[in-house]
């Protein structure tokens, strides 16, 4: 984590919680963290709960003025139209959404979104003025045939193609094989992709992109891992899906700060 940019803990919740219980979880998550003196400027925390949520969350954040930001799972890249069961960008941003994840492996996996999809989700995103959270990584079989950084590395070369220098973006570097599966890349493995894509970042958009955009590490992150990763100059924070499901766990990743001497 460089000094020059805040470090984001981001909860991706996936087909979790309903608007129910997402009022009650960031209700306790705010007082956990309030009651442990989280310094919400020195780490940014960030949900991101299925659509039928956000309405729920942004009157509560609202209302409670919390500092605790919230996004989407993932956008239309279409602003309006005959698209059943799509969502426009410009509905999140009505919502005070600030993010949207765009390119999680599970929707590239599931739903087959391809780089293009991936990038013209991400145009869209900007266009209606949300943050979008850009997801790469590599499989396995992509590690090993083809090492770590090249798939990451193309992903994000074409999500980012045609955006403006001054575009506001997230990267999350999300090897899928670390993902739920309890077995994370070392910090060093980390670091090593942050690296390359922060060079993706820099040739895409320029030197004063690469050094404010962060880039975070997801894949099996938990409260006990999280102090490596944020050692790494590269890497800003995290993307935590198991782990941001429960209240002390996330919280305790979000205050690593606290616990890890950096
Ligand atoms: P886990 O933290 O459960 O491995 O999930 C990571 C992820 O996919 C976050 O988007």
């Amino acid at each position: 984590m460089a000094v020059n940019r805040v470090p984001l803990l981001a909860g991706n919740w996936k087909m979790n919680l309903d608007h129910l219980q997402a009022i009650a979880f960031v209700q306790k998550l705010a007082w956990t963290l309030k009651d442990a003196s989280h310094d919400f400027d020195a780490a940014e925390v960030a949900v991101f709960p299925p659509f039928t949520d956000l309405r729920s969350v942004q009157t509560l954040v609202a209302a409670d003025k919390l500092s605790i930001a919230f996004g989407a799972q993932d956008l239309s890249m279409h602003d309006s139209g005959a698209y059943t069961g799509e969502i426009s960008g410009a509905f999140l941003a009505q919502l005070d959404c600030t993010y949207v994840i765009i390119g999680h492996s599970e929707r590239r996996t599931l739903h087959a979104e391809d780089d293009t999809v991936v990038a013209a989700k991400t145009a869209a995103a900007v266009k209606h003025g949300l943050v979008p959270v850009v997801c790469v990584g590599e499989t396995a079989e992509d590690l090993e045939k083809h090492g770590p950084s090249a798939v990451p590395v193309a992903q994000l070369r074409t999500a980012l193609e045609g955006l403006d220098a001054g575009a506001d973006i997230v990267v999350a570097y999300e090897p899928v094989w670390a993902i739920g599966s309890g077995q994370a890349a070392t910090p060093d493995q980390a670091e090593q992709v942050a690296a390359a894509l922060r060079d993706v970042v820099r040739e895409i958009l320029g030197d004063e992109a690469a050094t404010r955009t962060r880039i975070l590490y997801g894949g099996s992150v938990k409260s006990s891992n999280i102090a490596g990763f944020m050692r790494e100059p590269n890497v800003d924070g995290a993307l935590i899906g198991g782990a941001s499901l429960d209240v002390n766990e996330f919280s305790s990743i979000v205050r690593f700060q606290k616990h890890v001497g950096v």
